[in-house]
């Protein structure tokens, strides 16, 4: 665990992290074990209760839970605008419990590959789409962490993971998910801005259990040059917010 207190993914602010934060690779490894470790165990039962309909949440947990759902309902609508989805491919890059790849291949998407650092949010996501009747032939799942993807995809997407970047690995994310997108790229991140920083006192009013993982802010200018040097440009954006919730959500095209 990280020495300092932290917050649930998306509900911190705080750009302070990003001060202090080494990217050594020893350092990007360590805080990867740490978040999957995390999203094995008690972070896969809170994240599994926020994405769901489940009763069982606190208020924040609840916001969380309706501002997750407006950046899927965003990229679900611009993915529908595009059209063709049946003869598109797609990849859900830290899928979680598939609340895009699910909703995705009801509308007919192509092929899904999704895939997720951790196994438990896999076996989930694939128990929802078994329960869903998703054949996976349409959707298929995987554990693997997004260093380690590979393949060609028409669109690649990766929603409210950079959470857990620094900046510039982060960026570094973004082109090597580019090298995989054939022609469309869409990310979520908590944007780092000004005005969050100065909430960055919020964490002392959550209650110890929700505090867990290292949270990054980003600066989108530097995740869209990532992607400019990658040979995408933005074509679309939207904040999507609910309080403790903060994501700003972009669709670049290959230019
Ligand atoms: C806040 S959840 C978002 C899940 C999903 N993208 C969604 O929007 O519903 C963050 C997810 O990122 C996954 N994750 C974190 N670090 C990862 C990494 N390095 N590679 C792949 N997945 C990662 C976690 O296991 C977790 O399922």
């Amino acid at each position: 665990m990280a020495p300092e207190p932290q917050l649930d993914p998306l509900v911190d602010p705080s750009p302070a992290s990003q001060a202090t934060a080494s990217s050594s690779s020893d350092q990007a490894d360590a805080e990867k074990a740490e978040v999957k470790g995390y999203f094995e165990t008690t972070g896969f039962e809170r994240w599994n209760r926020i994405y769901s309909d489940s009763e069982d949440v606190n208020k924040v947990q609840r916001n969380i839970r309706i501002g997750h759902q407006k950046t899927v309902d965003n990229v679900l609508a611009w993915l529908g605008e595009q059209g063709n989805l049946a003869s598109r491919s797609f990849c859900d890059a830290g899928c979680g419990v598939g609340s895009l790849s699910i909703p995705l291949a009801q509308l007919g998407a192509g092929r899904i590959a999704a895939s997720d650092l951790s196994a438990a949010m896999v076996a989930e996501a694939s128990r929802r789409a078994s329960e869903a009747s998703i054949s996976s032939d349409q959707l298929q799942f995987s554990s693997s962490d997004l260093e380690s993807l590979s393949g060609s995809y028409e669109t690649v997407i990766c929603l409210d993971v950079f959470i857990h970047y620094p900046q510039q690995l982060a960026e570094g994310m973004v082109n090597h998910l580019a090298s995989m997108a054939e022609k469309h790229l869409i990310v979520s991140f908590a944007p780092y801005t000004p005005l969050l920083a100065l909430l960055k006192g919020i964490g002392q009013l959550f209650p110890g259990p929700s505090k867990t993982t290292r949270a990054y802010t980003l600066r989108e200018a530097g995740i869209v040059a990532a992607a400019e040097a990658a040979g995408f440009r933005p074509v679309r954006r939207s904040l999507n917010q609910a309080p403790f919730y903060f994501s700003r959500l972009i669709a670049f095209e290959r230019a």
